[in-house]
């Protein structure tokens, strides 16, 4: 557990493989309208849309300065090459991308990323000058063997290998239980925190305290406006990775704004 208050929240919007580019500037022209400097100095916004809305959406931000960050939900780790449909680091960099998912959850189990590619795509991402968000999480089976953590553990060091300290220690981890994904389902705010702080606390071991607690750690899984606030003021619990919830501007807003 952590009692750091310097680490500014930061909620996600995964837009998974929804909205078109058309939506997307609807979308981003919405969330405008409703979320406010207030919103922004309390927590940082990023938006990860499809590949092929991510300019549309650059270029709204950008015109209207618009206080989103900008986030993709996948790359390939080279840098450029022989790679059929895939998108390299610097592409998305060079869009003003801030953030990139690594490791989701159905990127491991549809895609078959490994523990291995993921730590690949880590190490691109922050070469390229990107924040990686490094998705770890145990399936239902997982968690009722009591295999959470050790799964957990396993995916944090296996996905931090090479990484130094200080770049963890401006990294995000995000926390999801693949059985909280898309179901309804939530994890109870003492079951999210008690990994959260699981989460912070591999880091420590692994890196050390100041990696530990510079780290930003988010829950997903279903998170929705109704039980946004309860997770968010967990202690070890820095933000969230909000999928279902973020394809529309009213609910992804009051999440934004959970403090109030
Ligand atoms: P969900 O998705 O909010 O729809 O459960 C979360 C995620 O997959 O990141």
């Amino acid at each position: 557990m952590s009692d750091q208050p310097s680490r500014k929240p930061l909620i996600s919007g995964n837009w998974k493989m929804h909205l078109n580019h058309f939506d997307a500037l609807r979308l981003v022209q919405e969330l405008s309208y409703k979320v406010t400097e207030d919103d922004v100095a309390a927590v940082d916004i990023s938006l990860h849309p499809p590949f092929t809305d991510l300019r549309t959406v650059q270029t709204v931000i950008d015109a209207d300065r618009l206080p989103f960050l900008l986030g993709a939900q996948h790359c390939h780790h080279e840098e450029k090459g022989a790679f059929t449909g895939e998108v390299a680091p610097a592409m998305l960099a060079k869009l003003n991308v801030s953030y990139v998912i690594a490791g989701h959850s159905e990127r491991r189990e549809v895609f078959g990323e490994t523990d291995e590619t993921v730590n690949l795509k880590v190490r691109a991402i922050l070469t390229a000058g990107m924040v990686p968000i490094l998705c770890v999480g145990e399936t239902l089976a997982e968690r009722d063997a009591q295999q959470a953590e050790a799964k957990v553990a396993g995916q944090i060091r296996a996905g931090l290998d090479g990484v130094n300290a200080q770049q963890v220690a401006g990294m995000v981890i995000a926390y999801e239980p693949i059985w909280a994904i898309g179901t309804g389902r939530t994890a109870s705010a003492e079951d999210a925190q008690a990994m959260c702080a699981f989460v912070r606390s591999t880091v420590r071991d692994t890196l050390g305290n100041d990696a530990a607690e510079g780290v930003r750690v988010q829950y997903g899984g279903s998170v929705k406006p109704a039980n946004a606030k309860e997770l968010m003021t967990q202690p070890d619990i820095d933000g969230a990775l909000v999928g279902g919830a973020s394809l529309e501007a009213d609910p992804f807003a009051r999440i934004a704004q959970y403090r109030l």
